[in-house]
């Protein structure tokens, strides 16, 4: 079946099939990008669905912005913390109920936010970005031209994971471990990278012991500006149990690679779609300073959701969650809602309003990387239009493969030629 069929099956069956069947988080729905008239459906007809069965148990979805938003500024409401569930609809993933600030409430919460945060202060950025763009056009110029190749390991692995390295200062040479550990934490078992908890749990504990040794260099040494050195000396992380060492390390390998590396390859599929934004990005690359970025990480929105838990019995638009109930936020449906975003399915590399969008969260927990994340994927575009300036030059050859998560929203291969 090609693409267009697809999608028209999929929206006749969105529309046809009763409201309570519906279930946004089966995971074929990312994989084959068939989402979308699914949540159009519940945004129109019911906004806090719930889905009473599913893989990952009962859930409720939040389809619309504001309410999105509502769940985001009620933290003390809608808890993060890992003893109650977490921060994503798989509570079964052994890696997410670890401890790890995305999934803490205050004060604990912004006590260890507060010590990796200056990694990415403005300062740092502007010492890094002399090396992103080093890397970046020295990745551009070794890819082959006139022949297809796929992006995603080419380019957007590659650039993130050297960026994870510089992060933690991780051995440059072994740094491909790190992109390793970000897909043991997030695939889903039996989809290609592990088969079971207990093996991605197996696999999890060769990463502690690596990062132990690290930290174990570092805590005896002088401070330094890396994430380990930073973990190690902080008075408010020096004496975090392995478990939840451990658990802030994927917080940050996670992070900071599969989000990235997947708005890298998403930009390069959305101006295929979408050529007049490539043609428009070229006649205007100011455009990278202002709104395309923020429009690159609004169309693909990497993550399709976050999740909360109810701490106490609660209403939204009518419908009464209970305490304990999990409470999934569908970014990937509150950034496609056409009362917030004109045309939301289409790439508008120059709208407005870009910069609203959800895909970095919002509220205490909203995303610490979201300007090296924007720095990394500016650099990329303008080295690009430095050496590829017109329409078509970086042609999409087919169609890519998908993640089948409900989690993460990317790509495992995007076949590419560069014509010139
Ligand atoms: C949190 C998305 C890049 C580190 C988050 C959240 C989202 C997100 C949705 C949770 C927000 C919430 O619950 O309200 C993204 C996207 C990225 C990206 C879409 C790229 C396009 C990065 C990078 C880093 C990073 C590059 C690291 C260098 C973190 C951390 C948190 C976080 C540490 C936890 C914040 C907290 O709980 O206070 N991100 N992220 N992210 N992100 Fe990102």
């Amino acid at each position: 079946m090609d693409t267009q069929t697809q999608l028209r099956a999929a929206a006749d069956r969105a529309y046809s099939m009763p409201l309570e069947q519906i279930d946004p988080s089966d995971p074929t729905l990312q994989q084959d990008d068939t989402h979308a008239p699914y949540f159009a459906r519940l945004r129109e007809e019911d906004p806090i669905h719930h889905t009473a069965d599913s893989l990952f148990g009962p859930f409720w979805s939040v389809t619309r912005y504001d309410d999105i938003m509502h769940v985001e500024m009620n933290p003390q409401l809608f808890s993060s913390d890992s003893r109650r569930g977490g921060i994503i609809i798989m509570d079964s993933n052994a890696a997410a109920s670890l401890p790890m600030f995305i999934a803490m409430d205050p004060p604990k919460h912004d006590e260890q936010r507060k010590v990796v945060s200056p990694v990415v202060a403005p300062e740092n950025l502007a010492r890094m970005s002399g090396l992103i763009r080093q890397r970046t056009a020295d990745t551009l110029d070794s890819l082959p031209i006139n022949q297809t190749f796929d992006w995603v390991p080419s380019v957007s692995i590659n650039l993130t994971t050297k960026m994870l390295a510089t992060l933690f200062d991780f051995p440059f040479e072994e740094r491909q471990l790190l992109t390793y550990w970000s897909d043991v934490t997030t695939a889903l078992p039996g989809t290609g990278v592990i088969d079971s908890e207990e093996h991605r749990m197996a696999e999890l504990g060769k990463c502690s012991e690596y990062f132990l040794r690290l930290w174990n260099e570092r805590v005896n040494a002088e401070p330094k500006p890396d994430l380990i050195s930073m973990l190690a000396h902080s008075e408010k992380t020096r004496n975090m149990p392995p478990d939840e060492y451990l658990g802030n390390v994927l917080l940050l390998i996670v992070g900071g690679n599969d989000t990235t590396r997947n708005t890298m390859s998403g930009s390069v599929l959305a101006l295929n779609r979408f050529p007049d934004e490539y043609r428009k990005l070229c006649a205007n690359p100011q455009l990278l300073e202002s709104t395309a970025v923020p429009e690159f990480v609004r169309w693909q929105t990497p993550l399709a959701h976050m999740r909360r838990t109810a701490t106490q019995d609660t209403e939204l638009h009518g419908k009464r969650i209970r305490a304990g109930e999990k409470v999934v936020m569908w970014y990937v449906s509150s950034n496609r809602e056409p009362g917030k975003f004109n045309d939301p399915g289409s790439l508008q590399l120059d709208r407005e309003n870009a910069r609203q969008h959800q895909s970095f969260g919002f509220g205490i927990h909203r995303c610490v990387g979201n300007r090296l994340a924007e720095l990394q994927v500016r650099i990329l575009w303008e080295e690009i239009l430095k050496r590829w300036p017109e329409p078509g030059q970086i042609e999409v050859i087919g169609e890519p493969q998908r993640l089948c998560n409900p989690f993460v929203r990317g790509y495992s291969s995007l076949p590419v030629r560069i014509n010139a």
